[in-house]
């Protein structure tokens, strides 16, 4: 007879369903396990093994065999351990099989009988819920699972012991329920920031509309601290938002405590960040940074002291909101739906362009820095900001009066109106201007005659490319929602464009 027990393996955040059979014939005393494993998954024999041991059972002295189908599909990672010790279980009549069919089970094992938790419990409690099934899983992990859905059962038990006592109707243990992590209440807050006012309405547009951002300014000017301030700006994620996220954080094994937090993510790699660490990959094809600023923000700080190879990965998930990862046998995709925020200096001693200031390296002390970044990354890049130095005057000033609080109600506003629009055209999965389809954006954003007028002007003399044309487009609609205009006017569309020519320069370095 073989027993059954359904598991996962996971192809970028989607669960794909793995039937665990195990068969225990008449031989000699051999475990072997097969269908693609792993190191890890080849491991779990030994594990199995000792839970059993100290969970009072042992395995039996005949020819034990696992199979993982389908057996073509690789698997990785420690969470096979409990769905084959549970078969193992079922085929040794310690646990009733019928009660484990209606489960998808994961979890890694300790020696002792323990269930430690494992990584992406979140995918797989939504993928059991698509089968109709119930989801086994660690205690730890409980909370997590929980949010998948109301109606899915979940078994969360800490041993192996627990775990066959409820199947057979000794100890029952109790559903658990959805936890949230206590929103952080101290972000930094705008009114910190003295003077830089328009970095600071860039931040605000920016916010509003999702759309990317650069700052270019001396040392110490206040760029780090200007983009470390846009969480507080930031609107919620929306529920469907939140389980992206959620569900990636919770394959790359964030999520802490299975805790879930309505805040948007806002992820700041330090610049000597490899291209698997940004843009996912390595051994198991983990989520990388752009795809953990999933619906939230990427902040890129010293952009031009990234390697210049792993800036430009970032160039196709920018544009499809997607990262694919080719591995030897399968490619795995991850979404990555960011804002990119960047702070660099202008060159590399830092204050080219300051009045009064020559740099000892002369003009190739801004080239060659400057050149560091791709022409195609800058473009795709719609506000561009020069902070410059504050001076002692704004430093004495009081803080200003306006924070946080006040600038974030009219981001929100704004993102309401635009959500409105889009849900109006029938697109629901767009939410800000940043994200909105090419096609769509003559009609969205159509300017007025004075605007049209401005528009063609600028295209001819700053020599926009196609993308650049409707990224201005885009920023000036996100203007006019601020102002909650209707029409994109004359003067949307000059600040959009000012935000542009800041990076001109830029640009035409690279
Ligand atoms: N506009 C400002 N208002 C108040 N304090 C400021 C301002 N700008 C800078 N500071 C002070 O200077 C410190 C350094 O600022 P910050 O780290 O943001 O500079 P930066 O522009 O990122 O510099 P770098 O280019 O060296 O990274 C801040 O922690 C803050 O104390
Ligand atoms: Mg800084």
């Amino acid at each position: 007879m073989v027993a059954r027990v359904t598991t996962v393996a996971f192809q970028g955040i989607e669960a794909v369903p793995v039937d665990v059979q195990v068969q225990i014939t008449a031989g000699n005393p051999v475990f072997a396990l097969v269908g693609l494993p792993d190191k890890t998954v080849g491991e779990s024999r030994e594990r199995i093994r000792a839970a059993l041991f100290a969970s009072g059972l042992a395995l039996p002295q005949r020819r034990i065999t696992v199979n993982l189908a389908p057996a073509d599909l690789p698997k990785e990672g420690s969470h096979y351990d409990l769905p084959i010790a549970l078969a193992i279980l079922a085929a040794i009549g310690a646990i009733p099989g019928d009660q484990l069919a209606d489960h998808v089970a994961l979890g890694e094992l300790g020696l002792d009988g323990t269930i430690a938790p494992v990584a992406g419990v979140l995918p797989a409690a939504i993928g059991a819920s698509a089968l109709g099934k119930g989801l086994i899983c660690p205690a730890e992990s409980g909370s997590e699972a929980a949010w998948a859905s109301p109606d899915l059962a979940i078994v969360a038990g800490r041993s192996l012991t627990q775990l066959a006592n409820h199947f057979k109707g000794t100890q029952v243990v109790a559903r658990p329920t959805p936890k949230v992590r206590e929103a952080a209440s101290d972000l930094p807050d705008l009114a910190d920031v003295k003077g830089q006012e328009t970095a600071k309405r860039a931040l605000e547009v920016a916010a509003a509309g999702g759309h990317n951002l650069l700052m270019v300014g001396p040392p110490g000017s206040g760029k780090s601290m200007l983009a470390s301030r846009l969480p507080s700006i930031l609107p919620p994620l929306e529920p469907r938002e939140l389980l992206e996220v959620s569900m990636i954080a919770s394959i790359a094994g964030q999520l802490a405590d299975g805790r879930l937090t309505d805040r948007r993510p806002f992820r700041s790699p330090h610049h000597s960040a490899s291209m698997a660490a940004l843009v996912g990959g390595g051994l198991k094809a983990r989520p990388g940074e752009v795809s953990l600023a999933h619906n939230g923000v990427l902040f890129l700080d010293e952009l031009p002291e990234f390697h210049p190879q792993v800036l430009d990965s970032l160039r196709q998930p920018l544009e499809t909101g997607e990262v694919v990862i080719a591995r030897a046998n399968h490619r795995v995709s991850y979404p990555a739906r960011i804002q990119l925020v960047a702070a660099m200096n202008p060159c590399r001693c830092g204050h080219a362009g300051e009045p009064g200031h020559t740099c000892r390296r002369g003009a190739r002390c801004a080239e060659d820095y400057q050149a560091r970044l791709s022409g195609p990354l800058i473009d795709r890049i719609d506000l561009r900001v020069e902070v410059a130095a504050v001076s002692a005057a704004d430093l004495i000033l009081p803080a200003p009066r306006e924070g946080s609080r006040e600038v974030a109600a009219r981001v929100a506003r704004a993102r309401a109106i635009q959500t409105a629009r889009f849900r109006a055209l029938g697109l629901d999965r767009i939410l800000t201007n940043a994200d909105m389809p090419a096609a769509l954006v003559e009609e969205v954003a159509a300017p007025d005659a004075g605007g049209r007028k401005l528009l063609s002007d600028a295209a001819d003399s700053l020599r926009l490319s196609a993308r650049a044309y409707h990224r201005v487009l885009k920023v000036a609609r996100t203007l006019a929602d601020l102002d909650e205009a209707p029409r994109v006017g004359r003067l949307h569309l000059a600040e959009a464009l000012s935000h542009r020519r800041a990076g001109e320069q830029l640009a035409g370095a690279a």
